[in-house]
Formats: structure tokens, C-alpha cells, sequence
């Protein structure tokens, strides 16, 4: 017998739904194709709509339902067009995944104002001004689901001070929206997702024996030593969405193959064992 999707009919929105170029997927677009065939029909939304075509094209290759929407999540009037967008085109909300997001390196002393003022802009402020208008659409239908892709960066020190305050303000904004509307039927999730290997990841470091490296590096210092993916975030992000969490709300769940379980002295051995590149 063929069981319904985990969100069957439901309606949902995936910033960020494209993907850096190259191999490997991202979350948002691993994010929306796990939606799509859980059921869902998903507005995918990307600054740069090539590269959510392809994610649509991956949808529609497996039978399930999607539409590019160009928007700038930074800005009110990409997020106001985007939530009208996905009512006019599939008839209502129900989901709002709030995935755009990129790190950047810098202490307090290296990050400049305007590297600050980015960071905050795409990882948080975005995620604030699509709740802004998601929030009356989903409150009118009785409620909804929010998840937000925050990050361990945002939990343990690792050098990139604006990018870790934004995704802590993320969780913050988890919490505080999903005490505010929770009497709304809405419920307001974080993932944050650890060392997983995406093709923004590779972008910054040419392929090659230190790339090589690092993905080793990146599993080995996981409890389980294996590598993460978009996928494992999508998996996550989709049970969060759907109504198995039905009560569960303000919560960060790590996906992170438990480094935030250990202290980092137990894991050199792990590390230790990964050869360098010649
Ligand atoms: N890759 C990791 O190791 C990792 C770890 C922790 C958290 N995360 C989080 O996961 C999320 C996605 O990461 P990824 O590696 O899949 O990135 P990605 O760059 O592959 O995907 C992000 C997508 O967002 C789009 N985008 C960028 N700015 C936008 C804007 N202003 N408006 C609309 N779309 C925009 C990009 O075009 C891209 O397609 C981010 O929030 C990131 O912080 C990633």
C-alpha cells in the first residue's frame, strides 16, 4: 500500500532553493526536492533563477510539483512578491523554509562594517522579512510551519564572527517567533546543520588533494566519522515542517554528526589518523 507524503498537499516555500554551481547539492535545493516528494508543491526562490530551474527540473524529472520565483530575500519587496507568489500559484502556505545563507571568515578586529552588515542581511534580516509576511498568511489558515537553516557557528567559536551573530540570531528569532505565534497554529524550528559538505563548501577551495583533506577532516571530526550532505539537513528540515512535528516548536536540532556531543581533546585521534596533503 503507498503511504501519503509526510506533507502531503501541503504548500511550501524554500529560500535559497538553487545551489552554488558544481558537485554535490545544497540544502535548500536537497531541502525542496525532499519536500516535493514528500507531496508538497514548492515555490522555489533564488536570487539567481537558473540555478533554481535546475532544482525544478530534478522535481518534475521525479513526477512532483514546482515553480521558480526570483527574489532577493534581503530585501521586503523580494519577500512580500515571493509569499503572493506562492499563494497565486498553488492557492496557499503552509511552509516557509528560511534556508539563504553564507559564511564568511573575519574576527571583531578583520570584519569590516559592510561585511557585517552583508552577513546579518542575508543570514538573518532575510529570514525576518519572509516570516514578516508568511506569518498573516499561515495565521489566517489556522497556522503552519517555519524552519530556519541556522548553523553550529552559531554555537561554538570557529572565526567568522558576523555569520556566527546572525545565525544566533536566528536561533534567538526561532524561539521568540514561536513563542509569538504559537496561539497562531504556527510552529518556528531551527536546523543547524555541522561540517556538511556542499558544493558552496568545495567552491572555495580548488579541487585537489587539500579539498580532498578537508571533506576527510570535516567527517573524521563527527562521532560517526562519516560525511554529511544537503540531504541530511533535508531530512531534518522536512520532518520539522511536516506534521509528525506537530508538537514540537522553538527548538534547534543539530544535525551534525554529535560534535557538539564531545569534547574536541577526544576527537585527535580521529584527526590525527587523516594524512596530510603532500
Ligand atoms: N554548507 C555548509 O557546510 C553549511 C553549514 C551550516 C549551515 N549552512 C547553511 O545552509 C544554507 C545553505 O547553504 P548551502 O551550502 O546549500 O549554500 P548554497 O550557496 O549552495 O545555496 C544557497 C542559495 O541561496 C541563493 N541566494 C543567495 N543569496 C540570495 C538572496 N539574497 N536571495 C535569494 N537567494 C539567494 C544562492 O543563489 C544559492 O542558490 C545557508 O543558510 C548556510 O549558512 C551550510
Amino acid at each position: 500500500m503507498e503511504r501519503p507524503g509526510r506533507v502531503e498537499n501541503k504548500v511550501a516555500i524554500v529560500t535559497g532553493a538553487g545551489s552554488t554551481p558544481g558537485p554535490g547539492i545544497g540544502t535548500g535545493k536537497a531541502i525542496a526536492v525532499v519536500l516535493a516528494r514528500e507531496g508538497a508543491s514548492v515555490l522555489l526562490v533564488d536570487r539567481y533563477p537558473e540555478r533554481a530551474a535546475e532544482t525544478a527540473k530534478m522535481i518534475a524529472d521525479e513526477g512532483g510539483t514546482a515553480e521558480v520565483w526570483q527574489a532577493d530575500v534581503t530585501t521586503a519587496d523580494g519577500c512580500e512578491s515571493m509569499v503572493r507568489a506562492a499563494v497565486d500559484a498553488f492557492g496557499t502556505l503552509d511552509i516557509l523554509v528560511n534556508n539563504v545563507g553564507l559564511a564568511a571568515l573575519g574576527t571583531v578586529v578583520d570584519t569590516t562594517e559592510d561585511a557585517w552588515d552583508r552577513a546579518l542581511d542575508l543570514n538573518l534580516r532575510s529570514a525576518f522579512l519572509a516570516s514578516k509576511f508568511a506569518v498573516p498568511v499561515l495565521a489566517g489558515k489556522g497556522g503552519g510551519a517555519i524552519v530556519n537553516i541556522a548553523s553550529i557557528s552559531a554555537l561554538r567559536g570557529d572565526g567568522t564572527v558576523a555569520y556566527s551573530a546572525a545565525k544566533g540570531g536566528l536561533i534567538a528569532l526561532t524561539v521568540d517567533m514561536a513563542y509569538s505565534h504559537g496561539r497562531q497554529g504556527i510552529r518556528v524550528n531551527a536546523v543547524a546543520p555541522g561540517h556538511i559538505t556542499t558544493p558552496m563548501v568545495h567552491s572555495v577551495s580548488a579541487p585537489g588533494p587539500r579539498a580532498e583533506f578537508m571533506d576527510r577532516m570535516r567527517a573524521e571530526a563527527g562521532l560517526l566519522g562519516t560525511p554529511g550532505t544537503g540531504w541530511d539537513v533535508a531530512w531534518a528540515t522536512t520532518f520539522l515542517a511536516s506534521d509528525e512535528a506537530r508538537w514540537i516548536t522553538g527548538v534547534t536540532l543539530p544535525v551534525e554528526s554529535g560534535v557538539l556531543s564531545v569534547v574536541p581533546l577526544l576527537m585527535a585521534q580521529h584527526l590525527r589518523g587523516v594524512p596530510e596533503p603532500s
